[in-house]
């Protein structure tokens, strides 16, 4: 969508797959959906540093509302768990810096049974612009799938008009996940900013390889579709979450930027390991996630050992049409490591004057490299190994440390 909005994938924080539909505030205190615990979240973000690597949004998801509008028709967030309101809420955000996504349904209720905004999409396109909120979720439940061409574009319309700058989200495609021929990517990127296109994600490895299946496979289709402003979304990172090992975390992470696939964790930001906070503050692959190009990667070379993924970034010599390239070695066996050995010029990294090569999980720099130069590495089970190989070119005189 071309509203100036989203032009490198969102990055921030979701509840959805952490708290889920945790109501229960007085069993499950720090642990359920309301306002403290979206508060704790956005300090988090800041004190702990995610914020100046780019998470900069906090996302309430399902189960905020009260099960009935006011007599106006007006959305209302549950009086107990929010007794402040949306609008305290997005100002207690900004004054840190950090912007508020809400969760609505396209449909006649959200997933969670809570009102959804069929017959109010432009009163609550309204609500949420006077609440000051920066994106919307819009979920697909209880909707009529042949709706959804009127109904999504509907509130992007709507959202629009209210003159507030709100990124869109959409669950479109994923409601249509059963009828790929009816998902039209240049009409459904054209109303929203990203869009969820498949099932959604827990945190196990069983999903994220799911997924990992689910982008591989129709790679071809969603790669023309993506660009700044608008991005699939394979959904949350779920690293931080002690099911998910590190190696998977590492992988999860470094897909997911191949992709340049929104950035957003669903974990406990206020009781998470050092191992997995370091693996979501690397730098270096947020770098490749948010490159200014937003190219989508993708596989280019599969074995029973290993896959490869490749996405083309900056710097790039437009003149020659030669790119710089962030690369992926996945093992997707669970049961064994893998052993790569492969010429850069297999590929496709023919620059004659060779590519500047780094390991980014390791943070090391591993030389000038040619076609002919080998790379060599051992990755472990369902892992990953990620470079970054920067165009040498007589113009780019800094080599990386
Ligand atoms: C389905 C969505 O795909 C999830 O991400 C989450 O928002 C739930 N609905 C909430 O009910």
């Amino acid at each position: 969508l071309e509203n100036g909005l989203a032009r490198t994938p969102p990055m921030g924080w979701m509840s959805w797959t952490i708290f889920w539909c945790q109501i229960d505030c007085i069993k499950y205190p720090g642990k359920c959906i309301n306002e403290r615990m979206y508060k704790d979240m956005a300090d988090r973000l800041v004190e702990d540093g995610y914020k100046d690597f780019g998470y900069n949004r906090v996302h309430i998801d399902d189960c905020w509302m009260e099960m009935k509008r006011d007599k106006t028709g007006t959305l209302i967030a549950d009086r107990d768990r929010f007794p402040s309101g949306i609008q305290a809420l997005s100002r207690y955000m900004h004054a840190k810096g950090i912007l508020l996504g809400i969760y609505e349904d396209y449909g006649n209720k959200t997933c969670g049974g809570y009102p959804g905004s069929q017959y109010y999409l432009e009163k609550d396109a309204n609500t949420f612009a006077e609440w000051e909120v920066d994106y919307l979720k819009l979920d697909g439940c209880y909707a009529e799938e042949d709706d959804m061409a009127i109904g999504y574009p509907a509130m992007s319309d709507f959202l629009k008009k209210t003159g507030r700058d709100i990124v869109y989200s959409c669950s479109w495609p994923a409601y249509l996940e059963d009828e790929p021929e009816k998902v039209d990517y240049n009409v459904i990127g054209k109303y929203c900013n990203l869009w969820r296109n498949y099932g959604d994600i827990s945190a196990k490895w069983s999903s994220i390889q799911k997924i990992i299946d689910y982008y591989t496979e129709n790679q071809d289709k969603l790669i023309p579709a993506a660009g700044p402003g608008r991005w699939h979304d394979p959904d949350m990172i779920v690293v931080g979450q002690n099911t998910v090992t590190p190696d998977q975390s590492r992988t999860q992470m470094s897909l997911w930027s191949i992709w340049s696939a929104p950035l957003i964790m669903s974990n406990d930001l206020r009781v998470i390991k050092p191992v997995y906070k370091k693996i979501l503050q690397n730098s270096l692959v947020i770098a490749v996630d948010q490159d200014p190009l937003g190219i989508m990667g993708r596989m280019i070379f599969n074995n029973s050992d290993f896959a490869v993924y490749l996405k083309p970034i900056t710097p790039v010599d437009t003149d020659k049409n030669l790119y710089s390239y962030a690369v992926v070695f996945f093992n997707r066996n669970t049961d064994r490591s893998s052993v790569v050995s492969i010429m850069y010029g297999q590929l496709g990294l023919n620059n004659p004057l060779g590519y500047f090569v780094q390991d980014l999980w390791e943070n090391q720099y591993l030389g000038l490299k040619r076609s002919v130069d080998v790379y060599v590495a051992t990755i472990p089970p369902t892992g990953v190994k990620m470079i970054k190989a920067t165009l040498a070119h007589k113009f780019f005189i800094d080599t990386p440390t």
